[in-house]
């Protein structure tokens, strides 16, 4: 299985089917969906499945475009997600989410850094985009700290976001 990157604490690797279980532990509690369009609809079992199968089939390899597990190194345990998602030509947008227990530690962050150095130095993105609804603080405070910047809400898919934006200058 490919392992994207490693950070002090924290391991991204891709998925496996082996990964659902741990994967529905994580994104079947509400809090992690606050403030995400899936506020109403917390992950069941099966969107659990039908997301890893979908990350598993796509054996993303390039930091350009990628979804990938995020393992905490001491436990070994997977406590969440990250990846870049497609979103304007060689601009994807970064997305974390992590089990609440993990939450405050500096994962999101320690995560978001690596991303950016990892994509900018090793493949042709010019920029990333973060969006963070209004009132994500947390997540809002993440983008700033990993050198984004503000630049505006807007709207975005269903909803509006404040929007943040770091460009490459490789
Ligand atoms: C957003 C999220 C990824 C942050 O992860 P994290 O590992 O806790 O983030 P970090 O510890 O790196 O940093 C969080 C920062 O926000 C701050 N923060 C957290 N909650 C806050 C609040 N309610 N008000 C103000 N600041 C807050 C922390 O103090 C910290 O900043 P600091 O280092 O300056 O003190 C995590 O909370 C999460 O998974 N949330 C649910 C999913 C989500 O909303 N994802 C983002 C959109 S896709």
């Amino acid at each position: 299985m490919h392992i994207y990157f490693k950070t002090e604490r924290l391991l991204v690797r891709q998925y496996v089917v082996s990964d659902i279980d741990n994967l529905f532990r994580v994104m079947s509690d509400v809090r992690v969906h606050t403030y995400t369009k899936d506020k109403d609809h917390p992950w069941d079992r099966q969107r659990t499945e039908e997301y890893i199968r979908f990350m598993v089939s796509k054996d993303f390899r390039t930091l350009d475009c990628f979804h990938g597990a995020v393992i905490e190194k001491e436990t070994g345990l997977l406590i969440g997600l990250c990846g870049l998602n497609p979103y304007e030509p060689r601009e994807p947008e970064i997305e974390f989410k992590l089990g609440v227990s993990h939450w405050g530690k500096g994962y999101a962050s320690e995560l978001g850094s690596r991303i950016i150095s990892e994509a900018f130095v090793n493949t042709n993105v010019r920029g990333i985009y973060g969006m963070a609804r209004p009132d994500n603080t947390a997540s809002r405070r993440v983008l700033e700290k990993i050198g984004m910047k503000y630049i505006g809400d807007r709207a975005f898919r269903d909803h509006k976001d404040s929007f943040y934006y770091i460009a490459n200058s490789k």
